[in-house]
């Protein structure tokens, strides 16, 4: 990790009796991208909204590049460019006048804001589809739009709530690429998400958070080696009525039945001993399919907090 750039220490923010951040403390570091990992009502949204000064907290620190956001939030709002989770862009104009609106308002040098405007339009591969209005773009290209305008006045930081929320497949995918270029460009992020495929994809390093507080911290990979055990899923006919007894002594750490038919079983170093599941399933059963895997962080989720990420 490089020099600290947006640090929290032991914040905390309620509403009322709620307390959605509880005792959080993280640092990010110039040209990472980190994530915020956590299911609806996690406490994302009020972490970035205590990064950028919309929410005052309770309690502990914030720094932005040094500034707290609460009592010198000019040179902080200069350093942070902010990406919402509702896109609310104006769907009768067009992206250029979107990005004109909003330099009008929030930029200082207007003069330089039309080749600010091309450069960013460009970057974010919207330059060609400059004047069509933004209720014919998808929610990939709304996304992208609403990440140009945030980078508008050339911040550090970008605050990206819910990136791909909404967005299929495909612009999900062009929108992590943009990210990435933007970081290789030194663009440090914050991000937001539910999704544990995008935060494995893109981030280099995150904090899952459940009922606002961390879980863990760590990269990716790192936080799927911790749980230090693979994942064998199988689906057989009949289904295996009584798996204690028929795995006994086969170091099983846990067992599940996702659905009939299937079991889901946690267990060390799954090559080695997959032979010996297999030959215990195949005196009484048709083996219908098999699968080993890693943890996902669906799974790290899981072990932490007994439940899944989406549910
Ligand atoms: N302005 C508010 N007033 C009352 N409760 C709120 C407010 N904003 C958020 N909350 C509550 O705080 C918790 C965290 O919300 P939020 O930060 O939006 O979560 P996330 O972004 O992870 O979905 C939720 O229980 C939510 O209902
Ligand atoms: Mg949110």
């Amino acid at each position: 990790m490089g020099e600290v750039v947006v640090s929290l220490d032991g914040v905390v923010r309620r509403f009322g009796k709620l307390v959605a951040v509880q005792d959080l403390s993280l640092e990010v570091g110039a040209g990472e991208i980190f994530g915020l990992l956590g299911p609806n009502g996690a406490g994302k949204t009020t972490v970035i909204n205590l990064i950028t000064g919309l929410l005052r907290r309770d309690g502990g620190q914030v720094r932005v590049l040094g500034f707290d956001p609460q009592t010198q939030a000019r040179q902080v709002r200069r350093q942070i460019g902010l990406v919402p989770q509702d896109t609310n862009v104006y769907g009768d104009l067009s992206a250029m006048d979107n990005l004109w609106h909003h330099a009008a308002l929030y930029c200082d040098d207007l003069d330089a804001a039309g080749g600010r405007i091309e450069e960013l339009l460009r970057l974010m591969a919207l330059w060609d589809r400059r004047n069509d209005p933004l209720r014919t773009y998808s929610g990939g290209m709304k996304r992208r739009l609403a990440l140009a305008r945030a980078l508008l006045h050339d911040p550090h930081i970008i605050l990206f709530d819910e990136p791909t929320l909404g967005v299929d497949v495909q612009g999900r995918h062009v929108l992590w690429e943009h990210m990435k270029t933007l970081k290789s460009r030194g663009k440090t992020f914050i991000v937001s998400t539910n999704d544990m495929n995008e935060a494995s994809v893109l981030c280099d390093r995150l904090v899952i958070i459940d009922h606002g507080k961390a879980i863990a911290l760590d990269t990716p990979e790192a936080l799927r080696a911790s749980l230090g055990r693979d994942i064998i899923t199988l689906h057989t006919a009949p289904e295996i009525a009584d798996p204690e007894s028929l795995f006994d002594g086969l170091d099983v750490q846990e067992v599940a039945r996702p659905e009939p038919g299937w079991l889901r079983i946690e267990t060390k170093n799954a090559e080695a001993r997959v032979g010996e599941f297999v030959s215990r399933v195949s005196t009484q059963h048709r083996l219908e399919s098999l699968r080993i895997a890693r943890p996902t962080l669906d799974d790290v989720f899981l072990h932490h907090t007994g439940r899944a990420l989406r549910e």
